[in-house]
């Protein structure tokens, strides 16, 4: 049975009693917990919290969620069962069903014929676990379902408690294990063997709410879910696997054609008896990474150098780093990456229209990668030459640490090529720098976790009080102080000069969200007046201000006005709809492959980011900022629209992405079909009230995006006056018009490097004078000519080269030994030469600059004849004179 028919059943047979079929959610669905979505059950984590009210009209629901996992990167293809990338199949029931009707929809889509709709399982080869002391769902197993009670194992937190490994929602599970038979293992259920007996199905009783912690199993419980909820996960990949009948989940009619495209780009042979196997598993990481790369890329994930990017980074690199093992000699991806298209469209058919886009990203990366390969390969011969002449068979740990931090080379490749210039890499330094390494990021992420943890105190208010925002429609509100809270606990009141956070009843002000910024505003009554900073919503639900109290005090309970600034809103809604024509006006001019990735607005000023490889030219720059002032000048209307989000896409509402499953959505249209987009931010109702829209530039952000800023309105006024007035002064300086001064400047640009041209040969020439003047200062030791000259002014390497030479020459009928420097500006460039017969005495230039080096802090090498260097410390230049006067008398 094909993985598509896998997942069309599932589906069919959850909708078939009562469940509404959910598409997967984005795999970047907003949690600042997570880098990816890890399991079916994320989109839904407000539903389980009771954050929000599940819109599913029977409170079930079915999906198919796309899922990564890197955490166990490295046994991807070691292990038969471990993808990056995986569907989770799952059904989800909020406060309906429980353990029994978990139980019995499971069992009977596994074990139902093929004739009526399920996957045949032969029942006597399924086992399944409970967690310890869950009676309930044991005697469900058994007696409802009869299985056997010595195919019922029972688990501990580690296996059988199920949570997303940080703070949210968690409970008991019972997982469901497919016996593959004996040639997979030893017998004794999934506590034996959990190669053999394979987990295929794991049903999560949702009940609990935990907290920090480490690990799967040491945490502590927060409390109860409002309800008990259901989240089941089955591994629509495993499935496939065993309904297959392949060995692995690399080998699924998915994943196979990859494999095969592999061995025809590298020329090896999977399964090859001959090499023992050895070339499998970098078989199975192609096919891999290939797909997982591919989804996060048709996500919109671009590759760099932190987060998400550099997961994506690393998976490209392990697919090339493969390859060449395997023995591909040029460029592999585009082919990996249409194989696995090809694979994926039929579930996916959003790959169709992204195709060009998956393989623009893809490939630059690649050429980034062989670059860079090619750098660090540069890099690790001069590391390995060092250590040969040191008489050194190791490499230090901390140049093979550079070589994966800097120069992206994972530590395999140091070592394979460590051993073929026969040298070994000191492995505890590297791993002790990798250990420092990872401690920083996760004392990083454990600081980033925490700002989100303790939502928990603002659960009472999002359940039964949630904030009604009134911004839309007015400026001030009458509202209720519901809560107060100072230094992450809940009081009673604040006094002057307090810093609190004050939740409103009702609220006006804006709540940052969608890259508009948060309102500035006021809270007064009577003599009080607060100044807010910052509001944030919580839950989707609850406005949270940050703010002063500027004067007077404010009690719980209290009747205020919210007020927000209107010269603040004014502005920023001026840039958030100066954002929707910079984005329209961006796809009118590159095409649709340039998909947002992030935006932000403020008062005046606006920053949007896409996803798109290539720089901008002037001419496109120009043409967006055009089109967008057209559309300024047009004086569009500005509508908004409550809609469902199927009707939202089907008006064309570009869907961004880290969208949530509201049945309602909000549209902003400008334009008509100029601009849709979802939105929930402020906007102006006329697209003339932006006033101009002053296009900034473009730049990179990390491989793969590019951002244009801009200013709006009175910002752009003052941005072009600014502008205006600087030109007006530098054309009365220059006195010419204004039309004139870019030939103008170029004429003086190129008269400045003529000048310079001639004062360096002036230079040149009387450094040349004086050479005569230099050769009688040499001194004579030990039957060698030494001159050594500290020359002023800081001149440049090449004409201490030229000079150097001069001197030699004038020198030729001596044994002699030149040695120059030159200090400027921190600069120090030396050089040594030495004459033929001086070399013939022993005199190598390249020693006497190492020499001389160890004075100046500086190094170098070259030839006998002649050598140079660079050092920083001038102090140390007589001294090193010295020591090359020391040098010639002891040969
Ligand atoms: N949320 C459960 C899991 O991921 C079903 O295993």
């Amino acid at each position: 049975m094909k993985t598509h028919e896998i997942r069309e059943r599932f589906t069919q047979h959850f909708v078939n009693s009562g469940h509404e079929a959910v598409p997967s959610a984005s795999l970047i669905l907003d949690d600042p917990n997570l880098l990816f979505v890890n399991a079916g059950m994320v989109p839904f984590k407000p539903y389980f919290l009771g954050q929000q009210n599940p819109p599913f009209p029977n409170g079930l629901a079915t999906s198919i969620q796309k899922c990564v996992r890197t955490l166990d990167i490295e046994e991807v293809g070691i292990t038969t069962r471990h993808n990056t990338f995986f569907q989770m199949a799952g059904n989800f029931s909020f406060g309906q069903y429980f353990k029994e009707g978990a139980i019995e929809n499971a069992w009977a889509l596994l074990t139902n014929s093929v004739d009526e709709g399920g996957f045949g399982l032969d029942p006597d080869r399924l086992w399944v676990t409970v967690y310890l002391d869950d009676d309930e769902a044991a005697k469900i197993w058994n007696e409802k379902i009869g299985v056997p009670k010595e195919r019922i194992q029972r688990m501990g937190m580690e296996d059988n408690y199920w949570s997303m490994g940080v703070p949210g929602p968690c409970g008991p599970c019972s997982e469901i294990y497919y016996d593959r038979g004996p040639e997979y293992g030893v017998e004794g259920g999934p506590e034996a063997d959990d190669n053999r007996y394979m987990e295929i199905w794991n049903l999560v009783f949702m009940q609990n709410i935990r907290g920090e912690g480490n690990g799967k199993g040491d945490f502590e419980l927060l409390g109860e879910l409002p309800k008990k909820n259901i989240d089941t996960g089955l591994g629509i990949e495993r499935v496939a696997c065993i309904l297959q009948g392949v060995d692995n989940v690399y080998e699924t009619d998915l994943l196979a054609p990859v494999i095969a495209e592999a061995e025809k780009v590298t020329g090896a042979t999977y399964e090859d008896p001959e090499d023992e196997r050895i070339n499998d598993v970098r078989f199975r990481v192609i096919a891999d990474h290939s797909r997982t790369a591919m989804m996060l890329i048709l996500d919109g994930v671009t590759p760099s150098n932190e987060g998400r990017g550099y997961i994506l980074r690393r998976l490209v690199r392990r697919i090339i780093r493969s390859a060449r093992l395997l023995g591909a000699q040029a460029e592999v991806l585009e082919r990996f990456m249409n194989t696995i298209m090809d694979t994926m469209e039929l579930s996916y058919p959003e790959i169709a229209q992204n195709r060009e886009r998956i393989l623009r990203v893809a490939l630059n990366e690649e050429k980034s990668f062989l670059k860079t390969l090619e750098s660090g390969t540069h890099r690790f011969d001069e590391v390995a030459a060092a250590a040969k002449t040191e008489g050194k068979t190791v490499v230090r740990g901390q140049e093979a640490f550079e070589l994966h931090d800097t120069y992206g080379f994972p530590i395999d490749l140091t070592l394979e090529m460590a051993a073929e210039a026969g040298l070994e890499v000191d492995m505890d330094s590297f791993n002790a720098a990798m250990t420092e390494q990872r401690e920083r990021a996760k004392a990083d992420n454990r600081a980033k976790k925490h700002g989100h943890a303790d939502e928990s105190l603002y659960r009472e208010w999002v359940d039964n009080q949630p904030t009604v925002f009134t911004g839309y429609e007015e400026l001030a509100s009458d509202a209720k102080v519901i809560g107060l809270v100072r230094d992450g606990e809940k009081v009673t009141s604040a006094g002057a000069g307090e810093q609190v956070e004050v939740i409103l009843d009702h609220s006006p002000l804006y709540a940052e969200s969608g890259g508009q910024m948060a309102d500035r505003g006021r809270i007064f009554t009577g003599d009080t007046v607060l100044d807010v900073q910052d509001v944030q919503k919580i839950g989707k639900k609850l406005w949270v201000h940050k703010a002063t109290v500027a004067s007077g005090g404010l009690d719980l309970g209290s009747q205020v006005t919210a007020e927000v600034d209107q010269k603040w809103r004014h502005g920023a809604t001026q840039a958030h709809t100066a954002t929707h024509l910079i984005h329209a006006a961006l796809r009118e001019v590159l095409g649709p492959t340039a998909v947002q990735a992030g935006s932000l607005n403020r008062p005046g000023y606006l920053r949007f980011d896409f996803n798109f490889t290539e720089q901008l030219s002037d001419a496109q720059l120009e043409e967006i900022a055009l089109i967008a002032n057209q559309a300024v000048d047009a004086d569009f209307a500005v509508n908004t629209i409550e809609t469902s989000l199927e009707e939202a896409k089907a008006m064309g509402a570009m869907a961004l992405f880290g969208e949530n499953y509201g049945h309602d959505v909000r549209v902003v249209e400008i334009g008509g079909p100029f601009s849709i987009e979802l939105c929930g931010g402020t906007h102006v109702s006329h697209s003339s009230q932006i006033g101009p829209i002053s296009v900034l530039g473009e730049s990179s952000v990390g491989s793969g995006a590019r951002r244009i800023e801009a200013y709006s309105g009175m910002d752009a006024f003052r941005y072009y006056s600014k502008e205006a007035a600087l030109i007006d002064a530098v054309s009365k300086d220059l006195k010419v018009p204004s039309d004139d001064l870019p030939g103008r400047i170029a004429s003086l640009t190129e008269k400045l490097k003529q000048a310079e041209k001639e004062i360096a040969k002036l230079h040149q020439a009387q450094l040349q004078a004086k050479s005569a003047e230099f050769v009688a200062q040499a001194q004579d030791i030990n039957g060698f000519k030494v001159l050594t000259l500290n020359l002023p002014n800081g001149v440049a390497a090449n004409d201490l080269r030229t000079l150097a030479t001069d001197l030699r020459n004038r020198l030729s009928n001596d044994d002699a030994i030149v040695v120059l420097a030159s200090e400027n500006d921190g600069k120090l460039p030396f050089i040594a030469a030495a004459t033929k017969s001086a070399v013939a005495r022993g005199v190598k230039s390249g020693d006497v600059v190492k020499l001389f080096g160890g004075y100046v802090d500086g190094r170098g090498g070259g030839k006998p004849d002649m050598a140079q260097g660079a050092g920083s410390n001038a102090g140390g230049i007589e001294q090193g004179f010295a020591a090359v006067r020391d040098f010639a008398e002891t040969l």
